[in-house]
């Protein structure tokens, strides 16, 4: 793949990966802190002490805005940065914007963390955002999209490698959703109503929806696997020709899924089946994205047991394998008229959310933080360890439980006696679930407690003198 050696970052802009890198640890805490506290109130709801702005439903936004816009995507932004000029061998384009774009980012997210608890919100799940947020985010994301396609651009390399065609479609793709999505006439500063209305907001919304899915919490951490899963496992990615194959399929496929979240509602009866078929035939580019990731391997196994960052990432694209093959199922409607409403939505969400999301981002942070600092390896790969268990045990606690108390209440919900009449009550299902809403807790505390050792290890990193941290020799 790349044969230029690694360089301390004197002919790259590193200044601008580096912020996001960090960022990424610090909103990553408190977007989990934040899913910690919630998986709490769900046991213990006296812990919204009584104050509005400390109810469930405001801090449920909280938590998906963080983790998806203020932790997944300032790993994007380091890492496409990163990426982008690595294998362009060029510096960023308009480094004064780039710049914006960094600073713009922290400004949406701190006015998010305002007003979502304070109720102030469009209603719509992953775009709850305010109008005059919704414009700054769409100038912002043009910026990104300037800065990221002006390097392309002034590329000395002569092809585009794999991993920018999947931040490509990713950067394109996020704004075309957030911009046609987000219309809305204005009727205060903090009010506004959609365009849209009825069955077509619901099928705009998901189609935005399900394919920020598609687009940001899948093709833009594909870019991410498609380089740092080479370079740490230093091996070239296992087919070049696969990962186009891969590239196409997937795009092709993902923006005609959106109705398998609308399966049973007022929206015509084929475009849910469309959806439907299309979720299933999603199935195949998605492994083979996964198979092509994994077989970079080939030959370099043996790294797995000395080299935690690898485990990550692989480890990663097996969570990824799972919850691309669970949401396919998901999405045939007689399996979906037990599964939604249910905690296995939940279950699944966090398979690709913690498993995979979280974890390649981890993994590719591990490999990019010694470099940005001047560096040859983390302060500590034995911590390193300790949070891939830590993340490891903490996802697998998370999404058993709910899959076992999803599956346990969509059977209590439908299950009838001989008259008729039903089984069992809501809250008899509510009381059935608070051990699994324990265990998916504990599981939660885990996954923090491991964030909060890599920001240790982290900081050492940075702080670290010249020359402290040599890579450590191959074995
Ligand atoms: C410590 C880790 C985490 C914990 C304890 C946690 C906890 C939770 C809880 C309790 C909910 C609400 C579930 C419900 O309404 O029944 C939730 C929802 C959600 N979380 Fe997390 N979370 C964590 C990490 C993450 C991460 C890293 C991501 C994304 C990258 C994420 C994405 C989401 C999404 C998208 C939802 C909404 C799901 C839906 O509406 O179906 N979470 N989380
Ligand atoms: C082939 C790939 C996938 C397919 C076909 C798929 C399908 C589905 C289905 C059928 C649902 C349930 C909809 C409902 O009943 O309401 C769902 C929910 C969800 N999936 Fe996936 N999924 C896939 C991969 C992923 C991945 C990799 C992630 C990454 C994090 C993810 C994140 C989510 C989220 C956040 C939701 C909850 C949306 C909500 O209701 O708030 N999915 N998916």
């Amino acid at each position: 793949m790349m044969n230029h050696s690694q360089s301390t970052g004197a002919d790259y802009n590193y200044t601008i990966v580096r912020q996001f890198a960090l960022t990424t640890v610090l909103w990553g805490i408190f977007g989990m802190a934040v899913g910690v506290f919630i998986a709490a109130q769900l046991i213990w709801p006296q812990l919204n002490f009584d104050t509005p702005w400390l109810t469930f439903s405001r801090l449920r936004p909280l938590h998906t805005n963080a983790v998806i816009f203020a932790f997944g995507t300032s790993a994007l932004f380091a890492t496409s940065y990163y990426v982008v000029q690595r294998t362009c061998q060029v510096r960023l384009f308009a480094p004064k914007l780039a710049a914006f774009t960094f600073w713009g980012w922290q400004a949406v997210i701190i006015a998010a963390a305002i007003t979502l608890p304070l109720g102030i919100t469009q209603s719509k799940e992953y775009a709850e955002l305010e109008w005059p947020i919704d414009i700054a985010i769409a100038i912002i994301w043009v910026s990104y999209a300037i800065v990221f396609f002006g390097t392309i651009a002034k590329r000395t390399t002569s092809h585009i490698y794999v991993a920018n065609w999947f931040f490509g479609a990713f950067i394109i793709t996020v704004a075309v959703l957030h911009i046609v999505n987000s219309m809305a006439v204005p009727v205060s500063l903090f009010k506004s109503y959609s365009l849209y209305s009825g069955a077509v907001d619901a099928m705009v919304q998901w189609w935005y929806g399900h394919n920020a899915v598609g687009f940001l919490l899948t093709a833009g951490f594909l870019g991410m696997m498609y380089y740092f899963v080479p370079k740490q496992a230093g091996r070239p990615v296992y087919s070049y020709r696969l990962s186009i194959v891969h590239f196409w399929a997937l795009i092709a496929l993902y923006i005609w899924a959106g109705p398998h979240h609308l399966h049973y509602t007022a929206l015509p009866d084929w475009t849910q089946s469309l959806g439907m078929v299309m979720s299933l035939i999603l199935f195949a580019p998605s492994w083979g994205g996964m198979i092509n990731g994994i077989m970079t391997l080939s030959g370099a196994w043996h790294k797995l047991r000395t080299d935690p960052i690898l485990r990550f990432l692989v480890v990663s694209l097996s969570f990824y394998g799972m919850s691309t093959f669970e949401g396919p199922m998901m999405a045939i409607k007689t399996v979906n008229a037990l599964s939604h409403y249910t905690d296995w939505t939940i279950g699944h969400v966090h398979s690709g959310a913690l498993g995979w999301v979280a974890m390649v981002s981890i993994g590719s942070l591990y490999h990019l933080i010694p470099i940005l600092f001047g560096h040859g390896r983390m302060y500590s790969s034995k911590l390193v360890n300790v949070h891939f268990w830590l993340a490891t045990i903490g996802t697998v606690l998370y999404i058993v439980s709910m899959w076992i108390s999803g599956v346990m209440q969509g059977l209590m919900w439908r299950a009838v006696n001989a008259d008729g009449t039903l089984t069992y009550s809501f809250v008899e299902s509510l009381e059935a679930s608070y051990p699994f809403y324990f265990v998916r807790f504990i599981g939660g505390c885990f996954f923090l407690t491991g964030m909060f050792l890599m920001a240790y290890n982290v900081i050492k990193t940075v702080k670290a003198p010249k020359d402290s941290l040599p890579a450590i020799a191959e074995a």
